[in-house]
C-alpha cells in the first residue's frame, strides 16, 4: 500500500502531464503546492506524527514536493517552447529579407565637416554657441547700437522674452573670449536666422563657419594669407580670391571675400563667401567689461575674425542652383551626395 503523500504525487503528475495549457498547469501548481494545498498541507500534519515517523514522511515530503516542482517546470519549459516554434512557423525564412538602405551625408553636413577639417589644419580649435541667444552676444557686445536695422523686428525673429535666434555665428566671438584669454584661435559653425525673403539664395535658416584670431600683432595680411589657402584647400589651387572694402559694426577695417576658380561651372564669375576684418576695439573692450578684467587689452592685442557663409560655399562646390533644396528633404537630391 503507497502511502497517501505517494498517491498525491502520482496524482498531481498525471494532471501536469495532462495539462493542455499553462493556465491549467497553473491550477494544478496551485492545487498541490500551493500555499493550503494538498501536498503543502502535510507540513501541518507532521506535527500530528509520532517521533520516529517525523524524518521518514519527513524526506518523504521533500522528495514528492521536489518531483512535483520539476514536473511542473518541464511541462511550463514545453508549453514556452511550443509557443515560440509556433510564432516561428510562420515565418518563410526562404522570403527575401527587407533591405536596409544606406544614408549619407547631407551636403551642409559635408562642407561642414570640410571646412572644419582644413581649420584644424591651420591650428583653429572648436567652438560653439546657442541658436537662441540674447542681444548682448548677438549685437551690444558686437559694437551693433540699438538703432541698427539688423536689430529690427522684420530683420530678426525675437522670441517672447526678449531673446532672439543669432542672426550670425558672430555670437561665438563674444562667449568664447568671455571664457579664455588671448592668445586665442577658434572656429564655430552652426545655424543662423534672418527674417529675410526666401527665394533661390536666401533661406530664413542658414550656415556660418565663423573665425577669430587673436594674438600679438596680428594683421590683415594675416587674414588675407589665411583665407586664400582656406579657399583654394577648399575650391583647388586655380583659386582667384579677392578682398573688396566693406563695412560691418564689429571689425574695422571690414572686408568681404570673393571666389572665382575656373575648376568650378561658375568660373569667370565673383562670388561672394564670406565678410571679415580686423576685431573693433569696442569689442574688445565689451569682452573686458563682461569678463571684468582687462585680458582682451586693444594696445597689446589684435585679431581678425571672419564668417564664411556655408550654404554659398556648397552651393558652390557642388554646383546647386537653388539654396532651398537643403531644407526640402527630396531624396532625389540628396542621393546625389551618398
Ligand atoms: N557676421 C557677419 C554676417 O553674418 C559676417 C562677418 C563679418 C563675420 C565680419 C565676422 C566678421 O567675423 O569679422 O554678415
Amino acid at each position: 500500500m503507497p502511502h497517501p503523500l505517494e498517491q498525491l504525487r502520482d496524482e498531481a503528475l498525471r494532471q501536469i502531464e495532462s495539462a493542455t495549457d499553462e493556465q491549467a498547469l497553473e491550477t494544478t501548481r496551485v492545487k498541490y503546492l500551493g500555499r493550503s494545498g494538498s501536498i503543502s498541507s502535510w507540513g501541518e500534519k507532521m506535527k500530528a506524527l509520532a517521533k520516529e515517523e517525523k524524518p521518514v514522511v519527513g524526506k518523504l515530503l521533500n522528495e514528492v514536493r521536489n518531483a512535483v516542482t520539476a514536473a511542473i517546470e518541464t511541462r511550463n519549459a514545453q508549453f514556452h517552447l511550443q509557443r515560440e516554434s509556433g510564432a516561428l512557423a510562420k515565418i518563410d525564412i526562404s522570403l527575401p529579407g527587407t533591405p536596409h538602405e544606406i544614408g549619407s551625408l547631407h551636403p551642409l553636413h559635408q562642407m561642414h565637416e570640410r571646412g572644419i577639417q582644413i581649420f584644424r589644419r591651420m591650428g583653429f580649435a572648436l567652438a560653439e554657441g546657442p541658436d537662441v541667444e540674447t542681444e548682448w552676444y548677438c549685437f551690444d557686445a558686437l559694437n551693433t547700437p540699438p538703432d541698427h536695422p539688423a536689430r529690427n523686428e522684420q530683420d530678426t525673429f525675437y522670441l517672447s522674452d526678449g531673446r532672439l535666434l543669432r542672426t550670425h555665428t558672430s555670437t561665438v566671438q563674444i562667449r568664447a573670449m568671455e571664457s579664455a584669454p588671448p592668445p586665442l584661435r577658434v572656429i564655430a559653425s552652426g545655424a543662423a536666422y534672418r527674417r529675410d525673403e526666401v527665394d533661390a539664395t536666401h533661406s530664413a535658416q542658414f550656415h556660418q563657419i565663423e573665425g577669430l584670431y587673436v594674438d600679438e600683432n596680428v594683421s590683415v595680411a594675416d587674414l588675407k594669407g589665411e583665407l586664400e589657402f582656406f579657399m583654394r584647400e577648399l575650391f583647388g589651387p586655380g583659386t582667384d580670391v579677392q578682398f573688396r572694402p566693406h563695412y560691418f559694426p564689429f571689425t574695422e577695417p571690414s572686408l568681404e571675400v570673393y571666389v572665382r576658380s575656373k575648376a568650378l561651372k561658375r568660373g569667370e564669375q565673383w562670388i561672394e563667401v564670406a565678410g571679415c576684418g580686423m576685431v573693433h576695439p569696442a569689442v574688445f573692450e565689451a569682452v573686458n567689461k563682461a569678463r571684468d578684467d582687462k585680458a582682451y587689452d586693444p594696445e597689446k592685442w589684435s585679431g581678425y575674425a571672419f564668417g564664411l557663409g556655408m550654404d554659398r560655399l556648397a552651393m558652390i562646390l557642388f554646383d546647386i542652383p537653388d539654396i532651398r533644396l537643403f531644407a526640402q528633404n527630396d531624396l532625389r537630391f540628396l542621393r546625389q551626395f551618398g
